[in-house]
């Protein structure tokens, strides 16, 4: 029986686990052809410094071009608006009758499967084919169980196992000026730069010309876990990377560099930077956005009333993937099970606690922070 597989994906960009996958997926299943199929984006969802159309085909041909009977589809970015994949799999099974088609898909896909439109209209034309990446919480075997459990149908899997990598953070390191070399194909690496696919703006730019390289890196590890909590908590994921990206914007700033920047009474000098940094966000670079002026404003002390931003800018922060401290693992795994109570034992252990026991004392903000959310402890 002939065979294809079916790859889709934003593909912005195409990275090297991406490939991966799809050249472990053809070595296993032989299939006569491979389809790369890149999403269309509908106008209303703004993603982050998104690619154009016309670059993520462009990128995809670079990227998987070479792979044995690879053909990369503009089918849905000519269909433009929202894609989905019942849609897709029905022209395809319409236009390769016989075939076998294989939709190739990560556990994360494969797990939220039940929430696609019309989910079972797809098994009518196709079989899932899993391609597990390492680092996830779930193995293969109780994924595809799950799956079985609620679909009646047992998926294929690879036995290849994936990389972790996303496209997020190649996107970001290329933003933020930072080597993303070997998470992508060099072709696409090169188209990237060649094209300006990527083309920083106001505020990367200031990012990238004030900060040492190190914060920039602890600047990407707080972007890449507010974008995490964001979604997790149904926030803005836009607003959570644009406050991420600016909440140290005055790290390396001297407030007496601002003649016009006053500074409430009473702050402890590493606190400082974090009203120096709303107030460059603002006058300097022009950001309007209370709600992301305030998270770069209170992301070190925490305040009473603090809203869902403003609280996933303070979280990701310290539990960035760059932190070391004791006990951040268990913080870490707290806040990717429940946000808020992330976030709570957050203020309590990283800034109460520390405060305490290095016995200083506890600025206001925070000690009234601390009121607010952890009134038990
Ligand atoms: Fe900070
Ligand atoms: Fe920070």
């Amino acid at each position: 029986m002939k065979s294809l597989i079916l790859f889709g994906g934003t593909f912005d960009p195409p990275h090297a686990e991406h490939v991966a996958m799809a050249k472990a997926a053809v070595e296993e299943k032989k299939p006569d052809k491979i389809i790369i199929m890149p999403t269309a984006t509908p106008p209303h969802k703004k993603t982050f410094h998104a690619a154009t159309a016309k670059d993520r085909l462009e990128m995809c041909r670079l990227a998987f071009g070479d792979i044995r009977g690879c053909e990369v589809s503009p089918l849905e970015i000519n269909a433009g608006g929202k894609s989905y994949s019942y849609i897709t799999v029905g022209k395809l099974a319409e236009k390769y009758v016989g075939y076998k088609i294989y939709f190739l898909m990560g556990t994360d896909m494969l797990s939220s499967f039940h929430k696609w439109k019309n989910p079972e209209e797809i098994l009518r034309f196709c079989v899932p084919l899993l391609c597990v990446r390492k680092g996830e919480g779930e193995t293969a075997e109780e994924t595809l169980n799950g799956f079985e459990e609620k679909f009646s149908v047992r998926p294929e899997a690879l036995s290849f196992q994936g990389g972790e990598a996303s496209s997020t953070e190649c996107k970001l390191r290329i933003l933020l000026g930072l080597d993303a070399d070997g998470l992508l194909p060099e072709s696409v690496a090169k188209y990237v730069v060649e094209n300006g696919v990527y083309p920083s703006d106001e505020y990367f730019s200031y990012i990238r010309t004030h900060l040492k390289e190190k914060r920039i890196v602890h600047t990407l590890g707080v972007m890449l876990a507010a974008k995490k909590y964001a979604k997790q908590a149904n926030a803005d994921e836009n607003a959570a990377l644009t406050a991420a990206l600016l909440h140290d914007a005055a790290k390396y700033e001297d407030p007496a560099d601002y003649p016009d920047f006053k500074a409430p009474a009473g702050v402890p000098e590493p606190v400082m930077h974090q009203y120096l940094g709303a107030y460059i966000a603002e006058k300097v670079l022009g950001v309007k956005d209370e709600d992301i002026l305030n998270a770069i404003r209170y992301h070190t002390s925490g305040r009473k009333g603090m809203s869902l931003l403003e609280k996933i800018i303070l979280t990701a922060d310290k539990l960035e993937r760059g932190r070391t401290f004791d006990g951040v693992e268990e913080l870490r795994k707290i806040a990717s099970e429940d946000f808020e109570k992330g976030f709570k034992e957050v203020l309590y252990r990283t800034s109460y606690k520390y405060i305490e026991k290095s016995g200083k004392s506890v600025y206001s903000l925070t000690k009234e922070a601390l009121e607010d959310y952890v009134k038990e402890k």
